[in-house]
């Protein structure tokens, strides 16, 4: 049985001329989550511009209403009116957080430090995904779960207003369990910490001091950061612009790579360092890209990004990127298929529990394209050949990320490259196809019902 819904679009894309021209990308996801669900614990009134609209960020938008915050929308702007720590009441219905991973976990972080009852669900592909990596510390702090012993969605959430504050070691480095620590750790009396020995997106912290709430990071003693939340501190609303999604961007600024003679601009880009890893990668392999009128918005760096057509080589991504670039695994590895030379990425544990298990679906994918990819333990190597045939349909596997790195791929492979469906893109870039069409990219609903060869082997 296919495990796609029933309105799965496939999509299409063949070899294109030059893209050319500047573009602004959606919002970051990341700080969306984020911007909605401090609004909803700040004292007052949050308005937000630039929030990114696609499924992921209206599923935490729908949870947080379900939970009694106001939320609406006003032309452009986007108007969350805080209930104030503490002040969110039991919801009517369930929370479905649909594709969307980071939703869920940090909303399990909120829910927490809340005296009420949730249940938590989500599509197909989030109800595989570990939840118990953000529960077990949560449930170190007072959380209850109904279902003892299950760590997979559905899930009911008993939260607590006598939350413990915990000090909790990151076993993986992930952003979603530091941020759902640090989001309870907002209703525990006292401080918690979260230690991370390897740093990962920051816009949880950055953002609680952009709202003034008590928030600090120091060096651990034994190693890595340490980040600090002083639990019941109330903080206000604020206005939050939201800059552009260098993880989206990346699929243009790579087809501009690609695609003989571009050359375009993506302008408000995030470049946060923590975020940045897959554009210090695409240097290293030769790409022909800048970051140009690099400044602040709230308390997050943004600049212009310049990217034109360039000759890369292969490299070797060290894993202690990983963190900083783990959504872009797929794309570069649909790049690192017309690069010279081989390009290893290693330390990619995490990308089998992503939307998909993205190592087996990338490996499966390029194959099938007629490309060399091998992937084993948590590395997967790519050999660069000049050429390569594309004219495949890929199994995406409900992930949007698949499902635009081999869009991009198909723009440079000698036969189209057909993704078995284009829906899930809507997750976090709804406006990709306008974007690269607008750039010159040519993608186009297929003609006859694909036959799909992607399948993914792990
Ligand atoms: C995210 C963290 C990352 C990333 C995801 C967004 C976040 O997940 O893959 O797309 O906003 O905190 P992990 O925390 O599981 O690494």
């Amino acid at each position: 049985m296919s495990e796609h819904p029933a309105a799965a679009k496939p999509l299409t894309s063949r070899k294109s001329g030059a893209l050319c021209g500047a573009f602004s990308v959606p919002g970051d996801k990341s700080i969306s989550h984020r911007a909605l669900i401090l609004g909803a614990l700040a004292e007052g009134r949050t308005e937000i511009t630039g929030l990114l609209e696609s499924e992921d960020i209206l599923c935490t938008a729908r949870a947080l209403q379900t939970l009694g915050a106001h939320i609406e929308k006003t032309d452009a702007i986007w108007t969350v009116i805080g209930r104030g720590l503490g002040g969110l009441t039991s919801p009517p219905s369930d929370l479905d957080f649909g594709n969307s991973g980071t939703g869920a976990r940090l909303m399990m972080g909120v829910v927490a430090g809340h005296p009420l009852r949730a249940v938590f669900t989500g599509d197909a592909s989030l109800r595989k995904r570990p939840m118990g990596r953000v529960l077990d510390p949560l449930k170190r702090m007072g959380l209850t779960i109904e279902e003892e012993g299950r760590n997979t969605l559905p899930l009911t959430l008993l939260g607590a207003s006598n939350l413990a504050p915990i000090v909790y070691r990151l076993p993986v480095p992930s952003a979603q369990v530091k941020s759902a620590v640090l989001l309870a750790g907002l209703l525990a009396p006292g401080e918690t910490s979260v230690i991370e020995s390897e740093q990962t997106r920051d816009h949880t912290e950055k953002m609680l001091g952009y709202f003034g709430a008590g928030v600090s990071s120091r060096p651990d003693r034994e190693g890595g950061v340490r980040i600090s939340v002083e639990g019941r501190k109330t903080f206000k609303g604020k206005p939050v612009a939201v800059p552009g999604d260098p993880s989206s961007a990346a699929f243009l600024a790579a087809a501009a790579l690609l695609c003989p003679g571009s050359d375009i601009v993506i302008r408000d880009l995030l470049i946060n360092p923590t975020r940045t890893g897959f554009y210090e990668t695409l240097r290293e392999m030769g790409a022909d890209i800048s970051f140009e009128n690099e400044r602040e918005l709230n308390g997050e760096k943004v600049a212009d990004l310049r990217a034109r057509t360039s000759r890369l080589h292969g490299v070797e991504v060290p894993a202690e990127r990983a963190p900083t670039m783990i959504d872009e695994y797929p794309i570069l590895a649909a790049l690192a298929v017309f690069a010279r030379g081989q390009t290893i990425m290693n330390g990619l544990a995490e990308l089998r529990v992503k939307e998909s298990d993205r190592l087996a679906a990338m490996a499966a994918g390029l194959s099938a394209c007629g490309a060399q990819a091998e992937a084993r333990g948590d590395t997967l190597a790519v050999t660069g050949l000049s050429k390569v045939k594309g004219g495949a349909t890929i199994l995406t596997h409900l992930d949007h990320r698949i499902a635009m790195s081999f869009l991009v791929l198909g723009l440079a492979a000698e036969e189209p490259v057909t993704v078995d469906d284009a829906s899930m893109i809507a997750t976090s870039f709804p406006e990709f196809r306008h974007l690269m069409e607008q750039a010159g990219a040519v993608i186009e609903e297929p003609e006859a019902a694909p036959h799909a060869q992607g399948i993914a082997s792990g």
